[in-house]
């Protein structure tokens, strides 16, 4: 079974991490427990899956990858804790457990993001590999992380939020003033259609999320010295597998349920998000994800290596129910 390794790919992965992460006992002892809270409780480590996938399929050995694993980890988790503050999607629970902000406060919340995203680069500055490809892996995770990458992407959804046009500065809290005495028609699942196009929403996918897990693969390939005709394959499965993750996520929001996410749902439809089913609708929304599934099979079949772990966390992005 492909997903036999994932049990030990996850527990190297929370190792990895718990050493790296700061010691609660030492101050300043909140920011440390906030930075634990954040990384240490739950997730599914879908983006160091990735990382071992894809460097054990090209030959690397598991502790080659520990680094690159945790590194991108951190990132993702800074940006889940950003994710969920009041000035962004507001959210009180997060894999299963009280968010950030509400556990601790708004001030550590945001430290504690901050401080997540310099231990990835500082984990991943000590990571084994030769320097040239050290500089190569950290100067991919910076650019997957940043304005051409998650942020940007998470700019580009709060710019859409609450049926906004791009460029309107105006924050969540003042979407009730904004759109107070207007009555907006909603589509069949009670979303405002959005006022933009679907290959804007699939870019906005693609940064906010997309950027991320694509680095994680690219992270694997590149410990692992893959050629380049090896890479461009991996960027189109990893393309396909970031948007239909994020597509699952859509979904989840509408039809999962709260205790099996850990997270609350029904929160997209009540901000007015970006989502592909406020664009396309749910049956559209899933007929895109079987598309995608061929995608990344497509990709995996032009890659000369054991990529049965890789098509298993496709499945997994697809069908995921949490
Ligand atoms: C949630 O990511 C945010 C998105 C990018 C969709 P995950 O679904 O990977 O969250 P965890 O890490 O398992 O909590
Ligand atoms: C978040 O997307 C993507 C990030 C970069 C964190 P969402 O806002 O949909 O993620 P959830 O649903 O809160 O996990
Ligand atoms: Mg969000
Ligand atoms: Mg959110
Ligand atoms: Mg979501």
């Amino acid at each position: 079974m492909p997903e036999s390794a994932f049990p030990e790919w996850i527990r190297r992965t929370d190792a990895t991490l718990s050493n790296a992460l700061p010691d609660p006992a030492v101050a300043p002892q909140r920011l440390h427990a906030a930075m634990r809270h954040a990384v240490l409780k739950g997730g599914k480590r879908m983006r160091p899956l990735l990382v071992y996938a894809t460097g054990t399929a090209l030959g690397a050995a598991d502790a080659s990858l520990d680094a690159a694993a945790a590194a991108v980890e951190l990132i993702h988790c800074y940006s889940l804790v950003h994710d969920d503050l009041p000035a962004m999607d507001d959210d009180a629970l997060r894999r299963g457990q009280p968010t950030v902000h509400v556990a601790f406060d708004e001030a550590t919340a945001i430290l504690a993001g901050d401080a997540l995203q310099t231990l990835a680069f500082d984990v991943l500055a000590n990571a084994p590999q030769d320097a040239p490809q050290r500089v190569a892996m950290l100067a991919e995770l910076a650019r997957a992380s940043g304005v051409a990458g998650m942020c940007g992407g998470q700019a580009l959804d709060i710019d859409a939020t609450g049926g906004r046009t791009k460029g309107d500065q105006r924050h969540v809290s003042d979407r009730d003033d904004s759109t107070a005495g207007v009555v907006r028609p909603k589509n069949d699942y009670g979303f405002v259609p959005l006022p933009f196009s679907l290959a804007e929403l699939e870019r906005l996918h693609a940064l906010k999320t997309g950027a991320l897990l694509r680095c994680a693969v690219r992270l694997g390939a590149l410990a692992a010295n893959a050629d380049a005709s090896c890479c461009a394959a991996l960027d189109r499965y990893a393309d396909a597998l970031g948007l239909a993750f994020q597509i699952r996520d859509d979904l989840l929001d509408i039809e999962g349920d709260a205790a099996t996410l850990g997270k609350t749902t029904g929160k997209d439809q009540a901000q007015d998000k970006a989502t592909f089913p406020a664009l396309l609708g749910v049956p559209a929304s899933r007929a895109r994800l079987q598309e995608l599934a061929a995608s990344m099979q497509a990709a995996l079949d032009s890659v000369d290596a054991d990529t049965h772990a890789l098509a298993a966390l496709a499945h997994k992005a697809i069908h995921r129910s949490h």
